[in-house]
């Protein structure tokens, strides 16, 4: 018997390596606003929404900036962001992901994405990732940003598969922190120093198979 019956996937960061193109926009705004931006600091913008990171960005630099600015600050962020990401290809899912997906889908289980980006529908058709999941949760569907636990647990209901019985697997300390707040098991994909609160932390998809689902509580 196996212990889970669904795995909700993190997008950006976990499938595909957008995190560096959500960094080169954020920098590019960060400096037309003559705020300094690093990589540490982007790492607190990872698994939270765009209206938030810029929220972040402006109270670090200590910015005001009125409602229509604000607004602009965002459109002119994702317009770079899309400019990015507009000729990603299948080759840019990161390694091991698309024949662990396929592998998942034979076994059985459901498959459920889980992620703040609302052009996470956009990207996962680049990548000719849309046909393997079952349901698709982006920051559309939310209300609360990760580490709120919305976006999985919304990703649970529509499987119909009980919280425990999920794997979540995240790249971004507040999607961790979701993925437990939700009662599901927390799987960080990238740096053990990053994802302390995470179940178990794994380098990527290239050495972990379906089977090593089985015995992630050991
Ligand atoms: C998350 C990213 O997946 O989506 C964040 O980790 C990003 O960095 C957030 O800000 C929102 O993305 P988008 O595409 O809606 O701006
Ligand atoms: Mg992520």
């Amino acid at each position: 018997m196996r212990l889970y019956e669904a795995l909700i996937f993190d997008l950006d960061g976990v499938l595909v390596d957008t995190a560096k193109y959500h960094f080169l926009a954020w920098q590019r705004l960060a400096i037309s606003l003559g705020v300094s931006f690093n990589e540490e600091m982007n790492e607190r913008l990872k698994g939270i929404s765009r209206q938030e990171s810029l929220e972040l960005i402006l109270e670090w630099g200590g910015i005001r900036l009125s409602e229509s600015d604000f607004s602009d600050a965002m459109t002119k962020k994702n317009k770079w962001y899309l400019e990015y990401i507009e000729s990603m290809n299948p080759e840019e899912v990161l390694p091991g992901v698309r024949s662990f997906l396929e592998e998942a889908k034979k076994a059985g289980y459901k498959i459920g994405l889980g992620s703040a980006s609302k052009n996470a529908p956009f990207i996962l058709d680049k990548v000719l990732l849309t046909s393997l999941f079952d349901t698709i949760i982006d920051g559309n569907r939310t209300k609360k940003s990760k580490p709120d636990p919305e976006v999985f647990l919304l990703g649970a209901l529509d499987l119909a598969i009980p919280a425990d019985k999920c794997v979540v697997f995240e790249d971004a300390q507040a999607g961790v922190q979701a993925a437990k707040a939700g009662g599901m098991m927390a799987i960080g994909v990238g740096d053990p120093d990053v994802l302390k609160e995470a179940d178990r932390v794994i380098p990527g998809f290239a050495d972990f198979t379906v089977e090593d689902l089985n015995s992630l509580k050991d």
